[in-house]
């Protein structure tokens, strides 16, 4: 048996975890996403101690695979992976092998080959993730594909809105901005949905899919909507997109100044949310755009907060992974 600072916080909660790969949020069960919850509220606790580190992966290898930039989910794996004594191997597409035209299965099968027990991958292709878990007995963890999925970035952010509203059913959370290139979107809409949050979509009618309205089974509901004003009002989560300028074929939007008119969150939009109603963004932001700079600086912004959260949240993931294949 693994030492687990789950184990030693006392959160089991009977689920145990059997997946090899996290590709997606959508079929996990609530189940599921409370053990995550719960083994990353133990790992929260490691993270405040004097000496922020456990042995618990020690002999496990984590590498970190990353085709598209990344600051905060490169830098919070690493961190987390070696905050639980595992050893960590960083490869980026440029630099590596795959800048001689190493194809994505042969870099995995590489990466297995020297003793890797779990990849994090981020890649600009959709489904990238997919195809890697096929071809390699690594677990693999997909850090952000293309315009798909973001798994440990909602969970990231759904830790942290629990951590601050007890639970989410029920809670009205808004997300507005680019939601047709954000894979944090519909990462997020699958977690919130399933946890019984009325989550809204909202955005220029431009970057708003609508054939992208999730349902779950007996889980929330999801709106979509163009009038940012009337969709903010009572919302006890607002949580501002990046406007994905690299992803955007010309045209989406008639200018920034029009969008900023329509769908930046600023201290008068806020003030119509929910009292400390909780202001997030994934990052990077273009301050100035999505967010006016003194609501993303100012009380109710937890954007900071998701960053931290992220190490815990990424421990607990790395540790319900390799404990799985270790077991
Ligand atoms: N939120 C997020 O994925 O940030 P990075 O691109 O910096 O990893």
């Amino acid at each position: 048996m693994l030492d687990t600072p789950a184990r030693e916080t006392g959160t089991g909660s009977g689920t145990t975890w059997t997946r090899k790969d996290l590709l997606d949020t959508d079929s996990l069960s609530r189940e599921e996403i409370d053990l995550v919850l719960q083994t990353a509220r133990g790992m929260k606790e490691v993270r405040s101690r004097p000496v922020a580190k456990v042995s618990t992966l020690r002999g496990v290898t984590v590498a970190t695979l990353f085709y598209e930039q990344s600051t905060r989910t490169r830098a919070t794996f690493e961190v987390a992976a070696k905050s639980l004594g595992a050893d960590v191997v960083n490869l980026t597409a440029s630099g590596s092998s795959v800048e001689k035209g190493e194809s994505l299965i042969d870099t995995v099968r590489t990466l297995e080959a020297i003793g890797t027990d779990v990849i994090v991958m981020r890649h600009f292709r959709s489904g990238a993730p997919y195809l890697a878990a096929r071809h390699t007995g690594a677990s693999i963890i997909n850090g952000g594909d293309g315009t798909h999925a973001h798994p440990t970035q909602a969970l990231l952010d759904l830790f942290t809105m629990v951590n601050h509203l007890g639970s989410v059913e029920g809670r009205r959370v808004v997300i507005v901005g680019d939601i047709l290139h954000s894979r944090v979107a519909r990462s997020n809409a699958w977690t919130l949905l399933r946890l019984g949050a009325e989550v809204t979509l909202c955005g220029p009618a431009t970057l708003l899919p609508r054939w992208f309205v999730p349902e779950v089974p007996g889980g929330g509901r999801c709106t979509v909507t163009t009038d940012f004003d009337r969709a903010i009002e009572g919302a006890d989560v607002v949580m501002a997109l990046r406007m994905q300028k690299e992803r955007q074929q010309r045209g989406l939007i008639p200018s920034l100044r029009e969008y900023i008119a329509g769908y930046q969150v600023n201290a008068r939009r806020l003030e119509r949310a929910a009292p400390g109603a909780l202001l997030m963004h994934p990052g990077p932001m273009n301050e100035g755009i999505e967010l006016s700079p003194d609501v993303a600086h100012g009380a109710q912004s937890r954007i900071e907060e998701q960053v931290a959260n992220g190490v815990a949240v990424r421990m607990a993931l790395l540790y319900l992974i390799a404990a799985r294949s270790r077991s």
